[in-house]
């Protein structure tokens, strides 16, 4: 199948970079939201991030144009009907995520491949929503999309090889490097990291050191660009509590299990940067 036409449903801070991927690789892509606000507010990033290039001269002014030019906002998952690939990036939810694919399966075109952003979750939980499943797969972009290399496609049982070469052949057209990991839980990247950034919050949490000492530590010592706590605050800590939750339900080991600290801050609204505090304040 020859890919032309793109959507991305969910246009928060995963969404966003994505449609900007997307968009400046010459796709024209649906940017569709439940939440008008949040495509306008999608769209003034991707503008400002390219506005930026704009004035290092790595892309021109007309550049600019089309790239926005590209992308239709929508809040109907009508618009994405004759899209030849849409991914999600909608909250880190499974039960959420499946009745949105089930949606979406009674409204895209037979051949329409669906991609999804999950960070850990069960894609072929996903699958088995649709009477697709052999087109579904995980599409794991990274945080920022536009700065991040990897692509990340989870294939499950019945993810078929056609669909497979398809994404990874268009995964290149993108300027990323595409790596296919199986359908466990938090594939490779967030099966490795999230460790670590759970071990983060435990220190702190146990009073072993102080939320700088951690950071500054990692940054220093290991070339991280950003420490463990900012990281999480980046994420979302939502996001890293229902990615910690999911992990540890499948696995039972201890590493996933979500700090008290972390599961206290969702309770309190401190979701990191999207609300203006997590562990570091950003008012
Ligand atoms: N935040 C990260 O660093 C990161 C990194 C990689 C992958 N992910 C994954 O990407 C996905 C999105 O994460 P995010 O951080 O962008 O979340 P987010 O909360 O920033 O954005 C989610 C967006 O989805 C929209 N939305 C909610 N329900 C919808 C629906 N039914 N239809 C259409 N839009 C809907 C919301 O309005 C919001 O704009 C999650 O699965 C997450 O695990 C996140």
């Amino acid at each position: 199948m020859e890919v032309k036409k793109l959507g991305v449903l969910g246009c928060g801070q995963m969404g966003a970079g994505i449609v900007q991927v997307f968009a400046a690789a010459g796709y024209e892509v649906v940017a569709c939201d439940t939440i008008p606000a949040m495509i306008e507010k999608g769209i003034k990033g991707i503008e400002k991030r390219l506005s930026g290039r704009v004035e290092k001269g790595k892309m021109t002014q007309d550049e600019l144009k089309a790239v926005i030019a590209r992308i239709k906002p929508s809040n109907k998952l009508e618009d994405l009907a004759d899209c030849d690939i849409v991914e999600e990036a909608i909250p880190e939810d499974l039960e959420l995520k499946k009745r949105t694919f089930a949606q979406l399966d009674t409204i895209c075109k037979p051949e329409t491949i669906f991609g999804t952003n999950t960070s850990g979750l069960s894609v072929t939980d996903m699958a088995v929503a649709t009477k697709r499943g052999d087109k579904l797969l995980g599409m794991h972009f990274h945080n920022p999309a536009p700065v991040m290399q990897l692509l990340e496609l989870v294939r499950t049982i019945m993810t078929s090889q056609e669909t497979i070469d398809t994404v990874k052949k268009w995964g290149a057209t993108l300027g990323k490097t595409v790596v296919v990991a199986p359908d466990v839980g938090g594939f490779i990247v967030t099966r490795l990291f999230t460790p670590f950034l759970l071990g983060a919050v435990r220190m702190l949490e146990a009073g072993i050191a102080t939320r700088d000492e951690i950071d500054i530590s990692m940054k220093l010592a290991v070339n991280h660009p950003m420490g463990p706590l900012e990281v999480v605050d980046f994420i979302g800590l939502d996001t890293e509590l229902s990615i910690a939750e999911s992990l540890y339900e499948e696995t039972k080991d201890p590493k996933y299990a979500p700090p008290l600290l972390l599961r206290k801050m969702v309770t309190a609204g401190w979701l990191g940067r999207k609300t203006g505090k997590g562990f570091y304040d950003y008012k």
